[in-house]
């Protein structure tokens, strides 16, 4: 199905109506949320969802979150919950935390990818959260952008990629966060980290008394080992240049970069590094805000493809705190490919 993509401010309560019409009527509406922007349905709507998918290209195995803006509309979308489940909402809802727990019947197989868990959040944009109350549906939405790029951190994003494919964009302003929510496995023993985001593995285990990190979350997949969670293993976060995150000490990488100087190469640099960067470079922000880091991380790379970059050598933030999503995303977008300048 072809549209004519409407883009309205997010503010007004009319657009938010017109958007709750919309998804009632099993038609998608692209959202703001305080991570990234999402391509939301009525998570309950079968081939609405499916719809989803093909209008993203994502593949079949990667399941959705399902996005909630009541506590109590946890109950129909789950069985029984795990212990530290109830706590982490308290703590962190509404807000960039994903939950994966058992799934309830009502939650229809192509959500969840045939999984017999369902990934749930409360988003904190006050957009989504009205619209979601207004609609009286819980909403799948994966990020908002053609499957494999960049996740859309502006309505611009989204109607670049989605042009024609949506109805409507609401327009919500730059994301806060920049990316993705955590997403934590409550469904083991031991809390999971499956994807680091905002909330950190430290204040999980503030709250739960323990907490692991997949390994996934920093190395490439095996490809002969199955993966805890089926988005691990799709391509991701890639803008159309190749990226190189380039480690080292500045010093070096600047001695490096100077021998790189080529049409269409370019750097993603820190603030700090901006000056004396032989090539030309976009910032990151200041190396010590890994906050700056995800709220720039994507913007910079689809600016970085409108500049007509083939090359991007990227710094990689330290891995700690939110700067542990930031590098999860770096490395994806570089395709594991990290080069390590040591003199
Ligand atoms: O911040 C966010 O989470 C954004 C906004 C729009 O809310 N949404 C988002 O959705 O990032 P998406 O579809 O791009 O990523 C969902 C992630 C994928 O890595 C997927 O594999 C994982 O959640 N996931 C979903 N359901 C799962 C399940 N039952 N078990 C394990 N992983 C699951
Ligand atoms: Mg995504």
């Amino acid at each position: 199905m072809r549209y004519s993509t409407r883009v309205l401010d997010g503010g007004s309560d009319q657009a938010v109506s017109q958007a709750a019409a919309l998804l009632c009527a099993g038609e998608p509406v692209v959202i703001p949320t305080e991570t990234v922007y999402g391509l939301a349905a009525d998570a309950l709507d079968e081939r609405v969802v499916a719809r989803i998918f093909e209008v993203k290209g994502r593949p079949a195995d990667n399941p959705l979150i399902v996005h909630i803006a009541r506590l109590e509309e946890l109950d129909a979308l789950t069985g029984e919950l795990p212990g530290g489940a109830i706590k982490l909402a308290k703590k962190f809802w509404p807000g960039p935390l994903t939950m994966i727990l058992p799934k309830s019947g009502a939650v229809p197989e192509i959500v969840t990818a045939g999984l017999d868990t369902v990934a749930v959040r409360m988003p904190s944009h006050p957009v989504a959260l009205a619209l979601i109350r207004t609609a009286g549906r819980v909403l799948a939405a994966p990020s908002a952008n053609l499957s494999g790029r960049p996740s859309p951190t502006t309505a611009d994003h989204c109607f670049e990629d989605l042009n024609g494919l949506v109805p409507l964009i609401l327009d919500g302003g730059p994301c806060d966060v920049g990316v993705e929510s955590t997403v934590v496995d409550l469904t083991g023993d031991i809390p999971r980290i499956l994807r680091p985001g905002a909330v950190t593995p430290a204040q999980i285990k503030a709250e739960l008394g323990s907490v692991v990190i997949d390994p996934a979350v920093c190395n490439q997949p095996d490809p002969s080992l199955p993966v805890a969670s089926p988005g691990v293993k799709h391509t991701h976060y890639r803008p159309k240049a190749e990226v190189v995150v380039l480690s080292g000490r500045w010093e070096n990488c600047e001695r490096f970069l100077a021998g790189q100087r080529r049409d269409g190469v370019w750097g993603l640099v820190f603030e700090q590094e901006m000056q004396s960067c032989p090539i030309p470079a976009l910032s990151l922000g200041p190396r010590e805000s890994a906050q700056a880091h995800a709220k720039l991380l994507f913007l910079r790379l689809r600016q970085l493809d409108d500049m007509g970059a083939k090359l991007i050598y990227a710094r990689p933030p330290e891995q700690d705190g939110i700067g542990l999503a930031v590098y999860n995303r770096l490395i994806r977008a570089a395709g594991f490919n990290e080069m390590t300048i040591d003199g």
